[in-house]
């Protein structure tokens, strides 16, 4: 009997580390690494679409990312309001819902705005989704989980179900892969809930530096992972051989 192979994953998520280190090896400031990292994620979001990756999620501002220099926190908003107006309408054709979760009360009006529009212009879209997080924090979620849930249940009876339909992302299933690049290995305030049985992927090359090679490199680890979710060997590869007509190799879809 083959070894089953570990579909491709449907929910990637993204930590996209490493622009400012990338910018600064060039002598360039840490905006010129942000910038370039808009362009990779393009690159990686059509890798992935060519994949029918059903689902990407990318951390692009995080809510512990205010303490950065005021000056530095301009320019990123200003990056997101410019790469959405400029980049949105290409999702859009490729039939990508854009959705944003984190907490907008601190988010610039102009940048509001472009969220809205971005969401509304692709609300329609069934073919894939994109969330993009924009002062997100996993502590922050569970918080205004935990109030919604409590709101709903007085009595204080609040179970992993009723929580979970008041989080971040509660129609999507959990993130199959967490990629990060830039050398850090953690999780850094990102999904700490739904990341709960997620295969965790870490690179060192830096996020613009991140090619499409390197995404393949990520999906093909993944397919060699054996994911038991707190099951036993057994029982895990019976329910895969089912399904194992279902299954397909990165490495021979991808040219
Ligand atoms: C972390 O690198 C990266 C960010 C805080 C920003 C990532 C944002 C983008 C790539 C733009 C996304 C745009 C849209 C429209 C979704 P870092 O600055 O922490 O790098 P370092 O660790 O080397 O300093």
């Amino acid at each position: 009997m083959t070894e089953a192979i570990t579909p491709l994953p449907a929910h990637i998520a993204l930590i996209m580390d490493g622009n400012g280190r990338w910018a600064k090896r060039r002598g360039l400031p840490r905006n010129a690494g942000h910038q370039a990292g808009l362009k990779t994620l393009r690159q990686i979001l059509r890798v992935a679409h060519d994949h029918d990756i059903a689902c990407v999620t990318v951390f692009a501002f995080s809510s512990e990312n205010w303490r950065r220099p005021q000056h530095e926190v301009s320019l990123l908003m200003d990056l997101l309001v410019r790469g959405l107006r400029k980049h949105v309408s290409e999702l859009h054709a490729r039939n990508v819902r854009v959705r944003f979760i984190g907490n907008r009360a601190r988010l610039p009006t102009e940048l509001c705005a472009q969220l809205r529009h971005s969401e509304e212009l692709t609300a329609g879209n069934a073919g894939s989704m994109l969330n993009v997080a924009i002062d997100y924090g996993g502590q922050w979620d569970l918080a205004q989980a935990a109030t919604a849930a409590a709101r709903e249940h007085p009595q204080g009876l609040v179970d992993e179900h009723s929580l979970r339909r008041h989080l971040s992302l509660a129609d999507c299933p959990d993130p199959d892969l967490l990629i990060r690049t830039g050398g850090e290995q953690r999780l850094s305030n990102f999904l700490l809930w739904q990341l709960a049985y997620t295969e965790l992927y870490f690179t060192d090359v830096f996020w613009p530096d991140f090619s499409s090679q390197d995404f393949l490199a990520a999906l093909h680890s993944y397919q060699q992972r054996d994911r038991r979710f707190g099951k036993v060997e057994d029982m895990v590869k019976d329910e895969d051989n089912q399904d194992a007509s279902a299954a397909y190799s990165v490495l021979t879809s991808s040219a």
